[in-house]
């Protein structure tokens, strides 16, 4: 595996999933101790389950909140937030919804699926809450239920964010992909635009997927391990 020097490259993409944070005790979706195992997520993430039983969605959120709030970056996020720092051409694309890239520092970040951390009335728009639980459940407006800003199962991905995120992996030169299983699409399908403009695009994860065949090179380790040998010179 050839080391990294950041001086070479016009522009970085690091492409993020659970597997990033699971390393900072954060579960994934579908490994062992996976969150769909634990959750039918037919009654908690997605907008017929917040229709029809909103409290019950609302309390699993809070309890992912609570549970994100236990944990810390890792040193493998810290080393992203440092790079971004040293190259202005570098973007974190993350499935994650946790806001841990930000939390180690990391400012250019599109988040595919939303954030834990943001609500969402359909009339009113979007509004912060960082606590651990909701600041208030209703929209002060209008009173309608607030619901997680995130893109559950069944929701479209916001064109603004795929089309920023595929112009940023278009115009990459490096790509690397992190704990993320790739069976997820449309953001499975990002990889696919890495590797057709010619991109080096590397894959860190413990585990080989259906999506590891796009990566001519891989590195069969945890996230931070990963990390910090890919980057161990700089
Ligand atoms: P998954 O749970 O599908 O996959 C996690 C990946 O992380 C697996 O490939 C693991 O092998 C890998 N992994 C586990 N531990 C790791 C470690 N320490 N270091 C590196 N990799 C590790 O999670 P995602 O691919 O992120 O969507 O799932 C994509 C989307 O599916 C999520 O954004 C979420 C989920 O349903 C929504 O919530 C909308």
């Amino acid at each position: 595996m050839k080391l990294i020097r950041i001086s070479d490259h016009k522009s970085i993409v690091f492409f993020t999933g659970a597997g990033m944070s699971a390393e900072s005790g954060v579960p994934t979706y579908r490994g062992s101790g996976g969150i769909w195992h634990q959750y039918r997520w037919e009654e908690v993430a997605s907008q017929e389950a917040f229709d029809e039983n909103p409290e019950k969605v609302l309390n699993f959120h809070e309890l992912r909140r609570k549970s994100v709030l236990q944990c810390q970056p890792h040193p493998g996020h810290y080393l992203l937030a440092r790079i971004e720092q040293e190259c202005p051409r570098v973007t974190v694309v993350t499935q994650n919804i946790d806001g841990m890239h930000q939390r180690a520092g990391s400012r250019n970040v599109i988040e595919l699926h939303g954030s834990l951390w943001r609500l969402k009335c359909a009339i009113h728009g979007i509004s912060e809450d960082l606590g651990e639980t909701f600041k208030t459940r209703k929209c002060s407006d209008c009173g309608a239920w607030l619901r997680p800003d995130i893109v559950w199962f069944g929701d479209y991905l916001s064109p603004d964010v795929t089309d920023e995120a595929a112009r940023v992996i278009n115009n990459c030169d490096l790509f690397i992909s992190i704990g993320t299983s790739g069976v997820v699409y449309p953001a499975a399908g990002f990889p696919k635009i890495a590797k057709n403009r010619g991109a080096r695009c590397i894959e860190i994860n413990p585990e080989a997927n259906e999506a590891s065949y796009l990566y001519p090179e891989t590195i069969r380790e945890s996230a931070s391990k990963g990390l910090l040998r890919l980057f161990e010179n700089q």
